[in-house]
């Protein structure tokens, strides 16, 4: 067989002959040989040989057949350009948080160093570990699961971040007098939190549902009940005017300002993500 009949039986076993779907085929095929994308194309005529490579295809093939998601199978998922490990104990870095990073990075850039940032379920790290290296912050990053702990460790040693970035395992706030930020109070504090709503989960696509922990996607009625409890407890660990940065769902806006409001932060901004949703709030502790 060939890598062109291997890509064109493969996609055949698909109802949905999207272009995505095209591209996750030829993804698993080219990652399965450990091809390049130039490499793919040169050899796309030629005759597949290798035998354990294609056993792994076929493998992935059948998960990718039952709507697991590309990321998960190949464990790894890009993020401002750089590669992170990922695997089912966290949430698959979305495009949407490379608006809130960036926010986060253009404000850092502004203050004087050194910057501390505190990371409030950080996942795979894609928040703490892209601060880091664009603005060199310090950063505490905190998860309540261990699972997701792990991989973050992976993706600090990965991106050679061990002096920058120091995993912390908490109940959305770091223990008081924390170790990790020698001051306990941060310049800035970042969450894409928790903020679908137990309705709006049953809507989700399998893929979604199926597959991503539901203990980083959930937050109570309406979704917001994980944003209340940052908004509330963040005075206790910013300095005074420091910042918090936020992303929420869909259709939230309204309902964050006035969560923010009533904790005492001020300079309330929304920021659009690319489907023209309110999507990033950025505040100031007053
Ligand atoms: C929406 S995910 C965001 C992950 C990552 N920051 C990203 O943007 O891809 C939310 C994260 O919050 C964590 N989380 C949920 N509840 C938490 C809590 N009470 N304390 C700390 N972390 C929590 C979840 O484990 C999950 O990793």
């Amino acid at each position: 067989m060939r890598y062109s009949e291997l890509f064109h039986s493969s996609l055949s076993k698909f109802k949905d002959g999207s272009v995505e779907k095209k591209l996750e085929i030829e993804i698993l095929i080219r990652e399965a040989f450990k091809l390049s994308k130039t490499d793919y194309w040169i050899k796309k005529n030629d005759v597949i040989t290798d035998e354990k490579a294609l056993q792994k295809f076929s493998g992935w093939l059948g998960r990718l057949l039952k709507a697991e998601p590309l990321a998960y199978i190949i464990e790894k998922k890009e993020s401002f350009s750089r590669e992170f490990y990922v695997n089912k104990n966290v949430l698959i870095p979305r495009p949407e948080t490379e608006i809130l990073i960036e926010e986060a990075a253009a404000l850092v850039k502004k203050m004087a160093a050194p910057v501390t940032v505190l990371d409030i379920g950080t996942g795979s790290g894609i928040i703490a570990v892209n601060l880091a290296l664009e603005t060199g912050a310090r950063v505490a990053a905190v998860d309540s699961s261990k699972g997701a702990l792990q991989v973050l460790k992976r993706n600090i040693t990965r991106h050679h971040v061990e002096d920058k970035v120091f995993p912390v395992c908490a109940d959305l706030f770091p223990p008081v007098g924390n170790p990790v930020i020698e001051s306990g109070l941060f310049d800035v504090i970042v969450s894409n939190p928790p903020y679908v709503s137990p309705q709006e989960w049953e809507n989700l696509p399998p893929g979604v549902k199926d597959y991503e922990p539901r203990q980083a996607l959930i937050a109570g009625e309406g979704g917001t009940a994980v944003i209340e409890r940052i908004a509330a407890g963040a005075r206790d660990y910013l300095k005074p005017g420091g910042s918090l940065l936020l992303e929420i769902g869909c259709g939230q806006a309204v309902r964050v300002e006035e969560i923010l409001r009533r904790a005492g932060f001020v300079d309330i901004e929304f920021i659009k993500d690319y489907s023209n949703i309110l999507r990033i709030v950025r505040s100031k502790l007053k």
